[in-house]
């Protein structure tokens, strides 16, 4: 039953129940008026016949004459008139009489009296009234009258209907005023309820009207306030949650929470890439969405209050650190967390400065080892010949020539490395600079019989540092004439390509074979040991050579044909806006000079 229901009906019953006291006394106390008021007709009725008969009676004793007179006096057909001699009975009627009714006893003392009783001879309840009739000191008879009690109850009935109507009518108007009421009652509570339910699906802040000053409207407004701070504390939780998200994505390590009974709580972004958990797992357990066994058992033990971290083998080689913490939520155990870290990178450089040392001593070991046996040699006594000890001291100067470029190409590589070194970028003029670098080897290929030939289109300026750029090209112009045997044949050209300039080197040398090609650029590396420790070389100057373009914003690379020679091309960022085409062709307006 709805509260308005309720309002109503306690409302309407209240109406009734005080309708049907207020009624009922009335009726009551009407009735009682009513009907004394009518005995009080009935008696002055009989007093006036009493006066009417009275000289009838003082001139004759025959009483069944002067009742026949006084029924003249019928006032109304079922309305009984009669009259008696001083006893009270009727003479006329013999001895065999009823004796007087107790309203005639109480006239035969002089007094007018009335009774109500039910009646034998007319079988109903009827009203009677006695008087005495007088004639100076002297009882003359007695007039009795009587009329049935049902002419008093149809009179009530009428009242009984008036007030029968007049209830329903008060029962209307309260019906109406009661709809009223309650529904100005609930009406705000309806307001409430829909808010209520709005907040329920989600709008949070939602506001009811409050436009009354009484309960309902103060609660209505304490619900306001509530709403608000709902919604205000709810954008506080987003905020935080997605602040905590925005840090959790923008973590490189995976960050992996389960819960008690092994769902998954949360994953981040670098989960997802790294672990391959697909982000929309959240709830299922996590052995469903990770096939790794041994991240698995550790988050178990985790949960079970074990903090571990250990080295883990992820799907594609790659190598992670992973640390898995118990999470204690009201200190009971609440699930774990793992944190994992990808540290194969980490892994090879480790590896790669280990091999560097290796690689590092085993380079000084060789020119040591050779040092150290011819000066043994001398000391035992090669010393007296002069031939050999010149020849001797000759080759440990090499090595020791051989020493000291090692020695600085690794600490010019290490200041690279560690970015200690400072390049002054400018305007660079290439074709200018490699014309120069070019010339400078000229005589060392003429000695070697090889052609050097230089080549430029006019005006590529790349910004960059002229030293830098000179020793990356000394160290590939070094190589070609190293590899490069008699009758061969060199080619550096400078051109421009869209927004870089581009340096190329060409050598028709043995080339490079297609498995080393990928690692010349690698510390110590070298095609071919044998034949090129020969050539004093470290391995290093392509290293140096590739640091150093790419410091200037650049890339090298190196392309070969085994057998028939190699390309080494690197590009610069250009100073200006590529020259546009000029008309004639353009393959270069300065004639390639010849050695
Ligand atoms: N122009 C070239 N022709 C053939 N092989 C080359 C050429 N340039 C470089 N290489 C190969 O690359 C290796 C590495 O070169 P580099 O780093 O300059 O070391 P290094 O000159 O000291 O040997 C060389 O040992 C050689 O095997
Ligand atoms: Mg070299």
């Amino acid at each position: 039953m709805s509260l308005r229901a309720k309002l109503l009906a306690s409302y309407l019953a209240v109406v009734s129940l005080a309708l049907a006291v207020a009624g009922a006394y009335a009726v009551r106390q009407i009735e009682k008026r009513y009907t004394r008021t009518y005995a009080a007709s009935l008696e002055t009725q009989a007093r006036i016949i009493a006066e009417a008969v009275r000289p009838h009676l003082a001139r004759t004793q025959d009483y069944a004459w002067v009742e026949q007179v006084a029924k003249a006096y019928e006032w109304r057909k079922g309305a009984y008139v009669g009259v008696r001699d001083p006893s009270g009975t009727k003479p006329h009627l013999g001895p065999s009489q009823p004796p007087p009714p107790p309203e005639v006893l109480q006239a035969r003392q002089g007094q007018v009296a009335t009774a109500e009783r039910w009646d034998e001879w007319a079988r109903e309840v009827r009203i009677f009234a006695a008087a005495p009739v007088w004639d100076g000191g002297r009882l003359l008879g007695i007039v009795h009258v009587s009329a049935p009690r049902l002419w008093v109850e149809r009179q009530l009935q009428q009242i009984w209907w008036a007030f029968l109507v007049a209830g329903a009518l008060a029962l209307g108007a309260a019906t109406f005023l009661g709809l009223r009421i309650s529904r100005s009652i609930t009406r705000p509570l309806r307001e409430l309820e829909a808010g209520a339910q709005a907040i329920s699906r989600g709008e949070y802040g939602r506001q009811v009207p409050v436009d009354r000053g009484d309960e309902v409207g103060r609660l209505a407004q304490a619900f306001n306030r509530m709403a608000q701070q709902l919604a205000q504390t709810i954008e506080r939780i987003r905020a935080e949650r997605n602040q905590l998200e925005a840090v959790l994505a923008s973590l490189r390590d995976a960050v992996v929470a389960v819960g008690p009974r092994g769902e998954l709580l949360l994953c981040n972004r670098a989960a997802a890439e790294m672990l391959g958990v697909p982000q929309d797992a959240i709830g299922r357990p996590l052995r469903e969405v990770l096939d790794l066994p041994q991240l698995l058992s550790l988050l178990d033990a985790a949960a079970a209050g074990r903090e571990q971290s250990e080295e883990l083998r992820l799907p594609g080689g790659r190598v992670a650190e992973v640390t898995c913490s118990p999470i204690r939520g009201d200190g009971n155990p609440a699930g774990a967390v793992a944190v994992v870290r990808d540290v194969t990178d980490l892994r090879r450089s480790e590896r790669l400065r280990r091999e560097l040392v290796a690689n590092v001593s085993h380079e000084l070991r060789t020119p040591l080892t050779s040092i150290k046996g011819f000066v043994e040699t001398l000391l035992a006594g090669a010393l007296r010949d002069e031939d050999n000890s010149r020849r001797f001291l000759e080759i440990i100067e090499a090595e020791t020539n051989r020493l000291t470029k090692l020695v600085d190409d690794l600490l010019e590589l290490s200041r690279l490395e560690s970015k200690g070194v400072t390049f002054r970028m400018q305007p660079v003029d290439l074709g200018e600079l490699c014309a120069q670098v070019a010339a400078r080897h000229q005589p060392r290929a003429e000695a070697a019989g090889v052609r050097l030939e230089w080549q430029a289109e006019p005006g590529v300026v790349a910004t960059a540092d002229p030293d830098r750029v000179e020793q990356v090209l000394t160290n590939l112009l070094d190589n070609a004439l190293k590899f490069t045997p008699e009758g061969g044949r060199i080619r550096v050209s400078v051109r421009q390509e869209a927004q870089e300039a581009v340096v190329v080197v060409e050598d028709t040398g043995r080339g490079i074979p297609p498995d080393d090609l990928p690692h010349v650029f690698e510390r110590f590396y070298r095609a071919d040991r044998s034949r090129t420790r020969s050539s004093g070389g470290s391995g290093l100057g392509l290293a140096i050579a590739k640091h150093l373009v790419e410091m200037q914003g650049g890339r090298i690379s190196a392309t070969s044909t085994p057998g028939h020679g190699s390309v080494f091309a690197f590009w610069l960022p250009s100073a200006r806006e590529p020259v546009p085409a000029p008309s004639e062709p353009s393959t270069g307006s300065q004639d390639p000079r010849t050695a």
